[in-house]
């Protein structure tokens, strides 16, 4: 029987890429977009490729819209084995605490705090029945704490710090059962959000959360975040 993995943000950038890369092997992808219309031609071509999915609407920063989506979603489906908490915005470049708009800061927090948090926690009871699910929280190297701050965008780094506490809280959590929970730093990848001068190509951007979603449990330990397929800490 076929995976079953939910990507929020797949209509581009890396969620698209992955969206695309699971249903080549053999994984039925739901795609949780907020724009349905963006993502026909993704599950166009995941059909073209010989791959199943379906678009399901969800705005990650309206609780009641995952509400509503993971509502769908359990009608539908016994379970869900893969969660890839992928969507995200970064929109306070160059910003700094002291000139911070506060709009800005709670338009971060609802996409990128509460949106991966609602979806774990809306989730976990289809992640349960899974005999072996994944969940990855795309994180950022913006968001360690121990190494020297890399960019100009507070909020955003608040907000994957954020995202690395809900992994480290979930997997603590569900230690006891098949759920296995990691953040990932893609490293930074040309896509809209990384920029024209990104060192990494999409393909080489997506390696490590696909191999967190497939690879063979005993290689991961939940509760950590990953960077090239290693640990990279926090
Ligand atoms: N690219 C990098 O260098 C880099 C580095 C470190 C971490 N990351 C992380 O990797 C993940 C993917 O980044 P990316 O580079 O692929 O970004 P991207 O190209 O900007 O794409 C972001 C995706 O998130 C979706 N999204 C934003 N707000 C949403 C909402 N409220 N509801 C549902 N979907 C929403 C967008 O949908 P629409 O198409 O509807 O706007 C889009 O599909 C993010 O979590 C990012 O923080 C990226």
């Amino acid at each position: 029987m076929k995976k079953i993995a939910i990507v929020t943000g797949a209509a581009r950038g890396l969620g698209k890429a992955l969206a695309l890369k699971l249903a080549e092997n053999n994984v039925f992808v739901i795609l949780a977009v907020r724009s349905v219309e963006k993502a026909v031609p993704v599950l166009e071509e995941i059909v073209k490729n010989g791959g199943e999915g379906v678009i399901k609407q969800c705005d990650i920063s309206e609780i009641a819209s995952i509400e509503k989506f993971a509502a769908d979603i359990a009608k539908e489906y016994s379970h869900i084995d893969i969660v890839l908490n992928c969507a995200a915005i970064s929109i306070d470049n160059g910003a700094t605490i002291e000139n911070l708009p506060y709009e800005t800061v709670e338009k971060t927090m609802a996409t990128n705090f509460y949106g991966t948090l609602w979806m774990c926690k809306m989730l976990l009871p289809l992640l349960r029945k899974s005999a072996d699910a994944r969940v990855v929280n795309f994180s950022s190297g913006l968001g360690q704490l121990t190494v020297p701050r890399m960019g100009e965008n507070p909020s955003y780094s608040m907000s994957k710090t954020i995202v690395n506490a809900i992994t480290k809280i979930m997997a603590d959590e569900e230690k006891d059962t098949n759920i296995i929970v990691t953040s990932v730093d893609p490293g930074w990848v040309l896509t809209d959000m990384g920029g024209p001068n990104a060192m990494l190509t999409i393909a080489e951007g997506i390696d490590t959360p696909f191999w967190l979603a497939t690879t063979d449990a005993k290689n991961l330990v939940s509760g950590e975040m990953y960077k090239e397929r290693q640990i990279l800490g926090w």
